[in-house]
């Protein structure tokens, strides 16, 4: 069996962005057991606190957020973090290096007092300008920047799930020992699927083009493996790894109330983009491809549409058609 080290060192990523890895994964594997044992912990419930978007939070969103920061706080090469649990970039004791990591600490947080599958999210930029402290501005890139993402998805087992641009590769936790093992190498996700991800309970609210697809998935047609099987989790990661691995569509697009969805750019839907993309998969807002867009604040969300290329491409038609770009 190989180890997550092992298998970085082999693949000669450069040293910084491997030290960087080593501070992201390190307080996820205390998070795996806090987890496991949530219910024997004090880590359950309400923080009695609201995030910079106005969302509860949970206290295991706080706890794992403190954990992230203490961690990369130690790690000379990252000049910042940003947090989707904090309002301001974070700069660390070395305002002057050369990387910026972006996290979502803990995904999907409404799941966490039931027991089902979360997540924790990251990717990696090297900073834009190239001498004196980090600035807001290093942290705003397109997801085409992205050094290296993924995620650590917290259920039956805990596995990690990276890409530094050289295709997909998962790790499973061994908890006894604490380390990360090599468990698949180059995942590619299917061309098409069975399997369609949203929030129906939204319907009403959806664009046109959505609501037509939707119609599209759940018709009777042989040739094409219809009608489509409805799976929403709720905590995207684990929506996400679903489809990855079986062939499938997520979709969180824009609502009336909430014209760019609810995801955030930087902390959620870059990293998944980036993922999808490197196993042969596909990411748009509904029109365009998710990485070209430049951020202009730390918190921005943006509609998404990510999975199966083929899956990708019909729902793209159908927001043409219905749903026209403004
Ligand atoms: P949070 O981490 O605040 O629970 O948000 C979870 C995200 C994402 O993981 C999930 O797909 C989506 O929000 C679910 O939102 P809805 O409940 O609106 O479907």
């Amino acid at each position: 069996m190989k180890t997550l080290n092992r298998f970085l060192i082999e693949s000669s990523i450069q040293m910084p962005l491997y030290n960087i890895i080593q501070y992201i994964i390190q307080p996820s594997k205390d998070l795996s057991r806090k987890i496991n044992i949530a219910g024997l912990e004090d880590i359950l419930g309400e923080a009695d606190a609201t995030n910079v978007q106005g969302e509860e939070q949970k206290k295991l969103d706080v706890y794992a957020n403190d954990a992230f920061v203490a961690s990369l706080s130690n790690c000379t090469h990252c000049a910042a973090m940003i947090s989707e649990e904090t309002e301001e970039m974070i700069s660390t004791p070395f305002p002057n290096a050369e990387y910026i990591v972006a996290f979502d600490p803990v995904d999907g947080s409404s799941n966490i007092d039931v027991n089902v599958s979360i997540g924790t999210i990251f990717s990696v930029y090297k900073r834009k300008s190239t001498d004196g402290p980090v600035t807001l501005d290093d942290c705003l890139q397109a997801g085409s920047n992205q050094l290296a993402a993924g995620y650590i998805i917290y259920g039956s087992s805990t596995i990690l799930v990276m890409t530094t641009g050289t295709g997909v590769h998962s790790f499973t936790l061994e908890p006894h020992i604490d380390k990360f093992y090599l468990s698949e190498t180059d995942i590619k996700t299917p061309q098409t699927g069975k399997i369609y991800s949203i929030n129906e309970g939204n319907y009403i609210k959806f664009p046109e083009g959505v609501k037509k697809y939707i119609k599209y998935c759940q018709e009777n047609d042989k040739p094409s493996n219809r009608p489509y099987s409805s799976r929403y989790i709720g905590s995207m990661v684990a929506d996400f790894h679903r489809n990855l691995k079986k062939g499938g569509i997520f979709i969180y697009p824009s609502t009336e109330k909430d014209p760019s969805g609810k995801l955030r750019v930087l902390y959620e839907c870059n990293p998944m983009s980036f993922l999808v993309e490197q196993a042969g998969g596909k990411a748009t807002n509904g029109y365009d491809r998710i990485l070209d867009q430049t951020p202009s604040s730390l918190h921005e969300r943006t509609p998404i549409f990510m999975g199966s290329t083929d899956m990708v491409n019909k729902v793209g038609e159908y927001m043409q058609e219905f749903s026209p770009k403004k």
